[in-house]
């Protein structure tokens, strides 16, 4: 059915048909029975699809991505279509309006979208109010960031000022130092910063009546020698798990006319492009930081068979938001019919 839609929805500039559609989803999950309707439609639940990590236990390892649900607005719809789990953000700790629009553009040619978005999100506090309200049980990851206008050397004030928002409301945390949209955002990656930052977050969480997990998520593109002082930040500051990877700066091998790309200008790439590159990343996190550490992979999975891959390279859990878009709400059914199979 989402085959006969999607030429429809891809008529429409992509950042309003996302802002339509949640409009719709939210307003017709009020009604009775509507919620009971997605979940016969699109859950799929199966005992041996769980999976527990980090201390909680996951219905089923898929989940949406960060960016999607960025205010915590449809956390319930999202867990009735059958996602295993929720990560809203990134939150930063005062609402921002992000980058000018347009900012979000597709590239069906290479089954892709590029983003710019900057971290527009309500701020954390708008989430936390709706967070209070959802009903549903299901596991969600709470997504920290900075504000624009916050300087990298006060930057990890804006993380525990998230932190401490989100503390009673999200079940993990994702340090996000990855995303290309803000400026000098990156720069965190950086063996000292980032070392500095993730003990702060780490400290924190563990000066609390309950630790949750933190997570960093980061950026593809970093060389193998990056990757090393990662793999060894993660082990000095004890981070309970990575995310690998967000979207990439790389413009390689596009099928998208250059000329039109060049028209859209600066961002990240999802999709396809990043398939390949992202399960790389998560083989070598797996390889330097041994069997038990938890990872969730993200990037490109398009397709059931992609996500197995993310798996077989070391995946925990996977994550998705650009195949989501292009194959429509039935592929996370069909990802867990698929990782059942292969059990
Ligand atoms: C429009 C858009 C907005 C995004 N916003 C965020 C964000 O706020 N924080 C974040 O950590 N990742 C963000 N991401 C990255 C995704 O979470 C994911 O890491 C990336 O898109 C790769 O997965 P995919 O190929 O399945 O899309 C965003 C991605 C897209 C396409």
């Amino acid at each position: 059915m989402y085959k006969f839609l999607r030429p429809l929805l891809f008529l429409i500039d992509p950042e309003k048909i996302h802002a339509f559609v949640f409009g719709i989803l939210r307003m017709k999950s009020r009604l009775p029975g509507f919620t009971s309707f997605l979940e016969f439609l699109f859950r799929f639940e199966d005992h041996r699809l769980k999976k527990t990590l980090f201390g909680l236990t996951f219905k089923n390892p898929v989940g949406i991505a960060a960016g999607f649900d960025k205010d915590a607005k449809l956390v319930d719809v999202l867990a009735s279509l059958g996602f295993g789990f929720v990560e809203i953000g990134t939150l930063t700790p005062k609402a921002q309006p992000g980058n000018d629009k347009p900012r979000l553009f597709r590239l069906p040619e290479d089954q892709a979208l590029l983003n710019r978005m900057g971290f527009n999100n309500e701020g954390v506090l708008a989430a936390v109010g709706r967070l209070k309200r959802r009903k549903s049980s299901v596991i969600v990851g709470g997504n920290i960031g900075k504000n624009k206008s916050t300087p990298n050397a006060s930057a990890h004030e804006d993380y525990v000022y998230c932190f401490n928002a989100l503390y009673q409301y999200v079940d993990y945390f994702v340090v996000n130092v990855s995303s290309p949209n803000t400026p000098g955002l990156r720069e965190l990656q950086e063996k000292e910063p980032l070392r500095r930052l993730l003990q702060t977050v780490k400290d924190l969480s563990l000066s609390k009546p309950k630790a949750k997990p933190v997570l960093l998520k980061i950026a593809p593109d970093l060389s193998a020698g990056q990757l090393d002082d990662i793999i060894e930040i993660v082990k000095v500051t004890r981070v309970d798990g990575i995310v690998a990877t967000n979207t990439t700066l790389s413009r390689e091998d596009l099928l998208t006319d250059p000329v039109r790309l060049d028209r859209m200008g600066a961002g990240g790439v999802s999709g396809r492009p990043l398939t390949k590159r992202s399960a790389e990343v998560i083989r070598y996190l797996r390889a330097g930081l041994g069997g038990d550490f938890p990872i969730i992979g993200v990037g490109g999975i398009m397709s059931p068979e992609d996500a197995l891959e993310k798996l077989n390279a070391g995946a925990d859990l996977i994550q998705l938001y650009t195949g989501y878009v292009y194959q429509g709400p039935a592929l996370v059914k069909r990802i867990n019919q698929e990782i059942l199979k292969n059990q």
